[in-house]
């Protein structure tokens, strides 16, 4: 049995990654500036959290119909959808998932639209839709800047993401240019999204207070619904609606020091081990790419010290392993483990099988396992909980859902009320918030990106024929 000593050495050990209500507030203050300065026309430019402006100005009523495309390309697969809108909030869709391999993620532009022009044709051919000429939405989910609902122009990849002669070009262009060479092919992109976007309308097509979106996955970003008059960089002829969402690119929070108060040595030394150091620095912090690998790294020092593994046989073994093995620790363990009450700890130890073939690990060093992972996990919940906060008062609602979506958010079972903790602390007592799972927020929500643009580019027309006639 561990004695009480040992575990307040540990409690102790991981202080540095249990925020203080002081450093919690400070993230507070700190996001609102940036959100402040991502905003402003002036101050965009210093901005870490760009506030992208995506063009999606009209919401779902629920009364959308019609049949869509939708491709999502954001994470470490993608899939094609077809959706069918059928009014009353109700939809059914088909999807099909492409495997992307390495080649895919780190070939040219040209080669990775070509593959997926190829596999959406396929698609569209085995549903027996080749013959329709249908609307698609596009779900990409890196951080573009948009000049329309179809123009985006990739600003960097994020998350493991790193194709060549992309950056800086329209990514509308591309598909659209990797869809006309394949003879046949007729599909009508009509517009790009972020995942959080499409999670947002996704959750406004149940219920109509949904004005934010979030993802807690691979990645981490968050978008919300702003009043145009806040919006200094948005071109007056836009100004005749009264919104339009935002995508915040929160990931990249911390590049200019909002986040330092929080920082510790295992965070640098995943931020100096990425392919992208320097950048998406919150997103380290919180997100599913990188828990894992910073559970890694304070089990690590940890087992140095000591503190974990110090009576076990393998002790050397395991040491090596997490020394010489990075990433040997899933994301994915810490929402499994988290469901494993202590009896036996068949979950935890079952990992330790795993990943470094121990057999019948003592108690005391599963307990002290899970409650690393916990305390990582908790860290980035209380966090995300922090900045949606900032998002909840920003907006400015008396209620407000968020709609929510990504794997560490609905696999790990704890990760709601994490978010809650801070969220509860954080929102304006005057404002009321709650959380909502999207349905496929990146499939659907782009079939419902593409319907209200549909909508939108009807009324208009019929406009136009009235005032002719
Ligand atoms: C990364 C991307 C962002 C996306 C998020 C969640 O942060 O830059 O666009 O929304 O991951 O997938």
């Amino acid at each position: 049995m561990s004695t009480t000593s040992e575990l307040t050495r540990l409690r102790e050990f991981l202080n540095e990654l249990i925020p203080s209500e002081d450093q919690l507030v400070r993230l507070y203050q700190n996001f609102c500036a940036q959100i402040r300065k991502g905003l402003g026309s002036k101050t965009n430019k210093d901005a870490s959290t760009k506030c992208y402006l995506t063009y999606v100005q009209d919401f779902p009523t629920g009364n959308e119909t019609g049949k869509y495309l939708a491709l999502d390309l954001g994470g470490s697969k993608f899939r094609v959808l077809l959706i069918h809108l059928k009014g009353d909030s109700e939809a059914e869709q088909i999807t099909k998932i492409y495997d992307l391999t390495e080649r895919e993620l780190h070939s040219t532009g040209v080669e990775l639209f070509d593959y997926i022009a190829k596999c959406l044709h396929e698609f569209v051919c085995e549903q027996k839709v080749d013959n329709e000429h249908m609307p698609l939405g596009f779900t990409f989910s890196f951080p573009c800047v948009q000049t329309g609902l179809s123009r985006a122009t990739l600003v960097r990849w994020t998350k493991g993401f790193n194709c060549s002669d992309t950056v800086g070009e329209d990514i509308g262009l591309m598909l659209k240019a990797a869809i006309a060479r394949r003879p046949g092919l007729r599909i009508d992109m009509v517009a790009i999204l972020n995942d959080t976007t499409g999670t947002q309308m996704s959750c406004a097509h149940r219920n109509p207070s949904c004005h934010i979106g979030l993802i807690v996955g691979t990645g981490c970003n968050a978008c919300y619904t702003e009043k145009v008059e806040n919006c200094e960089r948005l071109d007056s002829k836009y100004k005749d609606k009264p919104k339009i969402i935002i995508n915040v690119e929160w990931g990249a929070f911390g590049e200019k020091g909002g986040v330092d108060h929080l920082f510790t040595d295992y965070d640098r030394n995943v931020d100096q081990n990425s392919i992208n150091r320097g950048s998406q620095i919150f997103e380290k912090m919180v997100s599913g790419m990188y828990m894992g690998e910073l559970v890694r790294l304070i089990l690590l020092r940890a087992v140095n010290e000591n503190l974990v593994f110090a009576q076990c046989k393998l002790r050397k073994h395991i040491t090596d392993i997490l020394t010489k093995k990075p990433h040997c620790i899933e994301t994915k363990v810490l929402s499994d483990i988290a469901n494993d009450r202590g009896d036996d700890w068949p979950l935890v130890k079952d990992v330790f099988k795993q990943v470094f073939n121990l057999n019948n690990a003592d108690p005391d060093d599963c307990m002290k396992f899970k409650f690393i992972c916990d305390v990582v996990v908790k860290r980035s919940g209380n966090m995300i909980g922090v900045t949606l906060s900032g998002l909840v008062n920003k907006v400015g609602e008396s209620f407000s859902v968020i709609g929510v979506d990504g794997t560490v958010y609905r696999c790990h079972p704890n990760f709601d009320g994490y978010m809650r903790e801070t969220l509860d602390r954080f929102v304006d007592k005057d404002y009321k918030y709650d959380m909502m799972l999207s349905e496929d927020g990146s499939g659907r929500g782009a079939a419902l990106v593409a319907a209200v643009v549909h909508r939108d580019y009807m009324e208009r027309k019929s406009l136009n024929a009235k005032l002719r006639q």
